[in-house]
């Protein structure tokens, strides 16, 4: 396990000078399958794999829970030598943030809907320690998962405008068996929670049923009845519906060939997120 930034180098430059590709997972620890699912897929594709655990405390608002994220490193341990024992790099907040740090990444565009509207400081927190671990890193390719798939579209926008010798793969969404899609937050629904969730990825299955069977192309139909079906969960509140263009975020009132739909909601102190891609031919 390498804990500071100048042993992750000294490891990095050890790869490269040995020809190895490295494949990067940055995570926050609580590792689920959905991490592991990225490990593997690394793992295919790259000579060394490393996976970050960091709880980052700038992507947390003031009233957000940064304390209370589940941290469970040992078990995070013991589930990566499931996945062929990757280099871990676990630094402490003081060892990423020294004293006076004060640079902030921020992504215009992509980062400011949706998320960006009810968590207005966390994108710019994610692009920092993104840009942080790729440079301590020297990741040639980083793994993400399309869960957090407004996230993806900001480090992708970060690479691309700063030109980030990084190759972004995006990897599905895992899901728990009822459709649940995994997440290190799900740890918090007690019972009655955990079973009202279902209904987030129920309604996405619903939408992308009105779109790809029944040729439903008006945006609000489809939203209505997303929401609809996410109401039947009597402590769901929705924070946001968006139907949009996946490369840009922009909202559509017409679904298009590529639309992603994103959904939000809280219920009790928990948020969730989910999301589909659908593509549609054009008739
Ligand atoms: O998706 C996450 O777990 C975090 O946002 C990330 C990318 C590790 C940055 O802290």
């Amino acid at each position: 396990m390498i804990t500071t930034i100048e042993e992750l180098r000294r490891w990095s430059r050890q790869q490269h000078n040995s020809q190895k590709r490295i494949g990067f997972v940055p995570t926050m620890g609580a590792l689920h399958d959905g991490h592991l699912s990225l490990v593997k897929t690394a793992n295919q594709c790259c000579d060394s794999v490393l996976v970050s655990i960091f709880v980052n405390p700038t992507q947390f608002g003031v009233n957000e829970d940064f304390h209370q994220y589940p941290r469970s490193l040992e078990d995070d341990l013991r589930l990566l030598q499931t996945v062929g024992s990757p280099e871990v790099f676990v630094p402490n907040v003081t060892e990423m943030y020294q004293t006076g740090f004060d640079v902030s990444v921020h992504v215009g565009g992509v980062s400011q809907p949706f998320e960006g509207k009810i968590r207005p400081t966390h994108f710019d927190g994610v692009a920092t320690v993104v840009l942080k671990l790729f440079l301590a890193s020297g990741a040639d390719v980083a793994f993400f998962g399309q869960k957090d798939f407004q996230q993806v579209c900001v480090v992708r926008k970060m690479v691309t405008d700063l030109n980030v010798p990084v190759e972004v793969v995006v990897c599905p969404i895992i899901r728990e068996p009822d459709g649940l899609a995994m997440s290190s937050r799900n740890k918090y629904l007690s019972k009655p929670q955990r079973s009202q969730a279902v209904v987030l990825s129920q309604s996405l299955i619903l939408a992308e049923k009105m779109i790809l069977d029944e040729k439903i192309r008006d945006v609000e139909i489809v939203r209505k009845k997303i929401r609809s079906k996410i109401e039947t969960a009597p402590d769901m509140k929705i924070d946001y519906i968006a139907i949009a263009d996946p490369k840009t975020l922009h909202e559509l009132t017409i679904i298009n060939f590529d639309t992603v739909i994103l959904i939000a909601a809280g219920i009790g102190t928990t948020r969730l997120i989910d999301n589909v891609i659908i593509t549609t031919t054009m008739s």
